[in-house]
């Protein structure tokens, strides 16, 4: 069944659907914790700089090949790469991670959508006791919001770019906007709101070591969704005369816009509630964050504002949290859907069966990681940690193969696609670009320092990750 590639209708539709796959889970909670706890507002200088000098060169690169081509990942690398194995396992590294992260993510997701059921029936008493989390991943009811979260992913995904991402984004991403503005002036309202913003905002460059600046670059390179194959496939769904450089600093700068704002309303939060919280003692875990103290900082917010309007409160959150973590799940499944439709020339709706079953599967595996399966949260041991299921995803392919990644697209470019072919290709529909600084930045970056540092934080994971050994 072979039909000619369906193509973004406009660059706002395109923008807001890449910029529904950045804003994700970690931009609302992840990120404005790990600013307060890694120096404030220093971290955020560090932040905003690895995403203008290290991740949009890489997220062109991912455009541009994907728009070149005009292929998913597997393919685009396979035809520019002529085919040589280095190559092909690149592509096919960038159809198996989103794959993956896509099952790790979802578990999350699901989770949230029990939450938010959960909170718009009125227990938002029974989902702050603090024991509640551990018996809700523990329980089957899991399985009934697996699958409703699957047909809404599905119902998305089937009606195509157009009629389904671009179409979901245009409503999603507007009512994602809105609520985050709601929460973050009802949460300013708050009494000592401001030491939340203090301790989110005041610069404190002491506390910046090497860990933090890798740790910043970790969560700059997965914000932007780099590395999972989500922007070559978007990519490809872009036309010619489209401005792909516009366009990808459109995104990286309303993805960095977003978290930054979701601190507004985090940190107040947390310090309307708790006061006296040492920054320091906060969780570094979006998971406990967001599944067991904030369901508390909403029971405790009921003697403040009435037990309905901290219900009203935390489903809005849920809800929040639930639509960044859908369209970045549209996205992430695009790509091994549209792999799929292309290698095996199958319609959409078939592809998307079959990855639904295979995902839906390995989410019911993953998700019994945490108890319910024996074997299946024990099942390695490696740098003296035993490991559960959902733990090797996360170790795998997040921390260690998304940076892989990311390496091998600049290599890709240095080596085989060449840089100059690149900027002819990123000049196409950006007739500025050739003459620009950005230009000369991006070709010099992307073949020297960038896949130096990103050889770095991959060898320096791995050492720490399954060997227990900290290179740097
Ligand atoms: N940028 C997304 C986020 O910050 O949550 C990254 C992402 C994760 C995209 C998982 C898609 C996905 F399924």
């Amino acid at each position: 069944m072979s039909t000619s590639r369906e193509h973004f209708s406009s660059k706002i539709g395109f923008i807001l659907a890449a910029a529904g796959s950045a804003v994700g889970i970690g931009n609302l909670v992840g990120f404005p914790v790990a600013a307060t706890k890694n120096g404030g507002g220093a971290f955020l200088i560090i932040y905003a700089l690895f995403v203008a000098f290290i991740c949009l060169p890489i997220m062109l690169a991912e455009m541009g090949l994907g728009r070149r081509t005009q292929h998913s990942p597997y393919s685009a690398y396979a035809e520019l790469g002529k085919n040589a194995i280095q190559w092909r396992l690149a592509g096919w590294f960038a159809t198996i991670t989103p794959f993956m992260i896509a099952v790790f993510y979802m578990v999350i997701t699901v989770w949230i959508f029990g939450y938010l059921f959960q909170t718009l029936s009125g227990n938002l008493e029974v989902i702050a006791q603090p024991e509640y989390f551990g018996h809700f991943v523990n329980d089957y009811s899991f399985v009934g919001y697996l699958i409703a979260v699957t047909l809404i992913i599905n119902f998305i995904l089937v009606g195509g770019v157009r009629k389904g991402i671009e179409r979901a984004s245009k409503i999603l991403m507007p009512t994602l906007f809105l609520m985050l503005i709601l929460l973050v002036i009802f949460v300013l309202t708050l009494d000592n709101a401001m030491a939340g913003v203090e301790f989110y905002l005041v610069p404190d460059f002491s506390k910046i070591d090497g860990s933090v600046i890798n740790g910043a670059l970790a969560q700059a390179f997965f914000s932007l969704s780099l590395g999972m194959g989500i922007l070559i496939t978007y990519g490809s769904y872009f036309r010619r005369n489209d401005d792909i450089v516009t366009s990808g600093k459109l995104v990286a700068i309303t993805d960095t816009a977003v978290a930054f704002t979701a601190g507004l309303m985090t940190l107040p939060a947390i310090f309307a509630i708790y006061p006296d919280t040492n920054p320091e003692s906060l969780s570094d875990s979006s998971v406990s964050m967001i599944f067991s103290f904030f369901p508390q900082i909403f029971m405790q917010l009921s003697d403040i504002i009435g037990y309905g309007f901290a219900t009203v409160a935390a489903s809005v959150f849920f809800l929040l949290a639930f639509v960044a973590a859908i369209t970045s799940l549209v996205s992430i499944i695009e790509v091994p859907t549209s792999s799929f439709m292309e290698k095996r020339n199958v319609s959409r709706s078939t592809a998307l069966l079959v990855m639904g079953i295979a995902i839906t599967i390995l989410t019911l595996l993953a998700a019994t990681s945490f108890g319910l399966v024996p074997w299946v949260s024990h099942v390695i041991t490696y740098a003296g940690i035993d490991k559960s299921l959902f733990d090797v995803i996360v170790d795998v392919f997040y921390e260690t193969i998304l940076p892989l990644n990311g390496l091998l697209i600049c290599l890709f470019v240095r080596f085989r696609w060449k840089r100059e072919n690149f900027a002819a290709e990123l000049g196409e529909g950006n007739s500025n670009y050739a003459t620009s600084f950005l230009h000369k930045y991006v070709n010099f970056a992307i073949g020297t320092f960038i896949p130096l540092i990103l050889a770095l934080v991959f060898a320096n994971t791995v050492a720490a990750k399954f060997f227990g050994v900290a290179l740097l």
